[in-house]
């Protein structure tokens, strides 16, 4: 059996090493970036995040990263100090640090701050909020594609920890990772509540059939970004694309699958529960998709 993968592997980069990380409004060294055992991120995975890529220059889509930021901090009624031109700043002068160009990956995380005592009543949440960027070199590397497995772990109803929800606390999809992992995958395929396929633990998912690209409803599912480029990629270019229900029977049978993630961009994936997708390579429409949102990006970080 060939080793397990990561959808978010990236190439060794011994400059990570030394990297700067913005923290509450400076900008310091990998090792004093430190926060407190009290801080609500640490204590009980109360905040959310943000995922960016630099490519060229300039943060592909930063707009709409930093709307889908101010709309979860605003779900869970967090202030993040801060407005969206703050925090945009806060991006180019960690990246002006950093001295990044291109091929970097920027995780923002806003927590509610450092608590007064250990408990989760937010209102000992009193001094915050935490704001840092963690911003690090990264060239994604998968030396094949990715084996998923159904897990057990469902993608919940929005009344219970909304799945749109970029939360730090994301035990369930943590969960459904370790759970594909003990069963030789390198992530997790979960589904909805009614047993549709929906969405992996940390990317979303797409099938091909017949030259027709298909993904869940958008239910149950991070709006994922690249998610959105895709289906708007494929109606702009006469590729059919549907948002619809669909079973394991329809996935298996597929001709190719691949995930989208602002990480990865378009990862294939050659096998889930032990079923050969396709030929188990990345297949010709993928290929297609793959090649339109370079061009995007092209375009977006010229
Ligand atoms: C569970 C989950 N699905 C999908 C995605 C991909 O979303 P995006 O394309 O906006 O990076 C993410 C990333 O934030 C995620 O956490």
């Amino acid at each position: 059996m060939t080793e397990n993968l990561s959808t978010h592997q990236a190439e060794e980069d011994q400059r990570n090493e030394a990297i700067l990380i913005y923290l509450n409004g400076e900008i310091v060294p990998k090792e004093r970036a430190v926060v407190s055992v009290y801080d609500s991120g640490f204590m009980l995975g109360d905040g959310v995040w943000e995922g960016l890529r630099l490519y060229n220059g300039t943060w592909a889509f930063i707009d709409e990263h930093l709307d889908r930021l101010f709309e979860a901090a605003k779900t869970i009624d967090l202030d993040i100090g801060m407005d969206r031109d703050q925090v945009k700043q806060a991006v180019l002068d960690t990246q002006h640090a950093n001295n990044m160009m291109s091929d970097a990956h920027a995780r923002l995380m806003v927590t509610r701050g450092v608590k007064t005592r250990p408990f989760q009543h937010p209102s000992l949440s009193q001094r915050g909020p935490t704001f840092a960027i963690i911003m690090e070199h990264s060239c994604p590397n998968l030396p094949r594609p990715i084996r998923l497995a159904t897990v057990p772990h469902l993608r919940g109803l929005p009344m219970t920890q909304d799945p749109k929800l970029n939360s730090h606390s994301k035990l369930n999809c943590i969960l459904a990772c370790i759970a594909a992992e003990k069963a030789g995958a390198d992530e997790g395929l979960m589904l909805d509540v009614n047993g549709f396929v929906n969405t992996t633990n940390a990317c979303n998912f797409f099938i091909v059939r017949k030259n027709s690209v298909w993904t869940s409803t958008g239910d149950y599912c991070m709006n994922g970004i690249t998610r959105q480029k895709v289906i708007d990629l494929c109606r702009a270019n006469d590729i059919p694309v549907f948002e619809r229900n669909y079973s394991l029977v329809d996935t298996y049978g597929a001709d190719e699958a691949f995930l989208t993630g602002t990480f990865g961009a378009q990862t294939p994936v050659g096998d889930i529960d032990g079923r050969e997708i396709g030929d188990g390579e990345m297949g010709p429409v993928t290929k297609r998709i793959r090649a339109l949102y370079k061009d995007l990006i092209a375009q977006e970080c010229a």
